[in-house]
């Protein structure tokens, strides 16, 4: 069985260390989740798995990480001062509010408990634009001259360093600079866990092209991001790309098509590939006085890089790995919860546990650890409980392997290796261990 509501990723995250609700102890803050032990490993290791297949396996993509606080002009220019809302509608009689697009009916779906027991069904104000940027001051003074905003996307970061980038690496379009990084955004309607909360995390690309290569670039990043998902081991069946029509486009965007997840809760975006044209670099070079474009010094060529920016969320792609890993089996009268997690993804890559608690076997199976542990890979150790329920402990947060220390492993220098999806077990020398884990994961 595999998930079937996010209920039960919700519980297992919490049981076992993933995502915690934030400010737990004071009662928790609305929408907000810290990530635990397991969760901070899993978020990790989807960002390098992201950054290795982005900047460091591709020759045309340099990194950067810039400031979550720039100067309020960026926004201005940006478009986000003025466009960057969703339509608000207050209920008149319960005051509860909400997104004017998310509502089905034409009255107040709030449920209101004992006595009442029904749905509120108030009328609602007329829609207004609600701006979705945080705001704060720099320094002691409030006031409009020390206003400034929280990022609503690290794309801009990226716009403002587009010369200092391509002139510092000596670049020429085709080419992109990619980033990952919080955002914030005072979402009216966040919820479903990590899918959407008011601080969240985004790897972003904007990929500069010349003008007349957008359509090869824009099919192209379309292709390649919804295989990075499948190459990660999300099943294709449950991805889909949904383009957008042109009156739900963003105000920069001339282009763009999801890459949607089914979620129990239906399909949903994960990721949104667009092409941005040269909307955002003019923009800033209109507002900045700056000339932000590509020039040829032999050519004399001199044109404004169009941009094709595929911008994933970490917090949702975490999400969505988790519910695509989770499954329930039955086993011999038993429920066996696993995690079928990439291996790269997983937290844990390898769990040694000794037989039993004498002759020797602890110390021999925390040497073995201690020997993938110098290689880098993340290990766990576990003496405690029956074999079999060693093994459900990991196999719920997603552990690939688990080894074996027993009687054989003192005379012939042999362990157990335990595959998480098969449960077969092999026999492999306890030397060999390091390099074996190692040439798996790379594989
Ligand atoms: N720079 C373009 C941009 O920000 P977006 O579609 O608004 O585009 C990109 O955001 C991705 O960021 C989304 O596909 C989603 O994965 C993630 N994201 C956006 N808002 C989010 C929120 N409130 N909570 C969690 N993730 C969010």
């Amino acid at each position: 069985m595999p998930a079937t509501s996010i209920e039960q990723v919700v519980n297992l995250a919490k049981r076992r260390g993933f995502v915690y609700p934030a400010s737990e102890i004071y009662g928790g803050l609305g929408s907000c989740w810290d990530y635990g032990p397991l969760g901070a490993e899993l978020k990790r290791n989807v960002k390098d798995a992201w950054w290795r297949t982005m900047v460091h396996t591709r020759r045309d993509v340099e990194g950067l990480d810039s400031a979550v606080l720039q100067h309020p002009d960026v926004w201005k220019a940006s478009g986000h001062v003025d466009t960057f809302s969703d339509p608000l509608v207050d209920c008149k009689k319960c005051k509860a509010r909400f997104r004017a697009d998310d509502l089905e009916g034409a009255t107040c779906p709030e449920r209101h408990d004992a006595p009442i027991n029904d749905d509120c069904r108030g009328h609602f104000t007329e829609p207004r634009a609600f701006n979705l940027m945080f705001q704060t001051h720099l320094g002691p003074v409030e006031g409009s001259a020390s206003l400034a905003y929280l990022r609503p996307e690290t794309a801009q970061g990226i716009f403002t360093n587009f010369l200092n980038v391509m002139t510092t690496g000596r670049r020429k379009p085709p080419f992109g600079i990619a980033q990952i990084g919080k955002s914030f955004r005072n979402e009216i309607t966040p919820g479903n866990f990590i899918f959407r909360t008011r601080e969240f995390e985004q790897m972003e690309m904007e990929y500069f092209v010349p003008p007349d290569e957008w359509e090869t670039w824009y099919a192209y990043w379309r292709e390649a991001r919804m295989q990075w998902y499948v190459d990660l081991g999300i099943d294709p069946a449950n991805l889909r790309y949904r383009d957008h029509d042109p009156d739900e486009l963003a105000h920069y965007a001339k282009a763009t098509a999801d890459v949607e997840y089914k979620l129990p809760i239906g399909w949903k975006e994960l990721e949104g590939v667009a092409c941005r044209s040269d909307f955002d670099l003019k923009r800033h070079a209109e507002a900045s006085g700056r000339t932000l474009e590509y020039f040829d010094g032999q050519t004399r060529e001199r044109y404004v890089p169009w941009v094709i920016e595929p911008a994933a969320g970490v917090d949702r792609a975490v999400l969505c790995f988790l519910v695509d890993a989770y499954e329930e089996q039955e086993l011999d009268g038993d429920t066996r919860t696993v995690l079928h997690l990439h291996p790269r993804l997983a937290p844990v890559k390898v769990a040694v546990f000794p037989l039993v608690k004498k002759d020797g076997m602890p110390e021999l199976a925390m040497e073995i650890e201690d020997a993938l542990r110098a290689r880098g890979i993340a290990t766990a150790y576990d003496k405690s409980g029956a074999i079999g329920r060693r093994y459900r402990r990991q196999d719920e947060i997603g552990t690939p392997w688990c080894i074996t220390v027993d009687g054989e492993t003192k005379e012939q220098g042999t362990v157990t290796l335990r595959d998480r999806d098969s449960m077969e077990q092999e026999r492999v020398p306890a030397a060999e261990l390091p390099d074996l884990i190692t040439e798996r994961l790379r594989g």
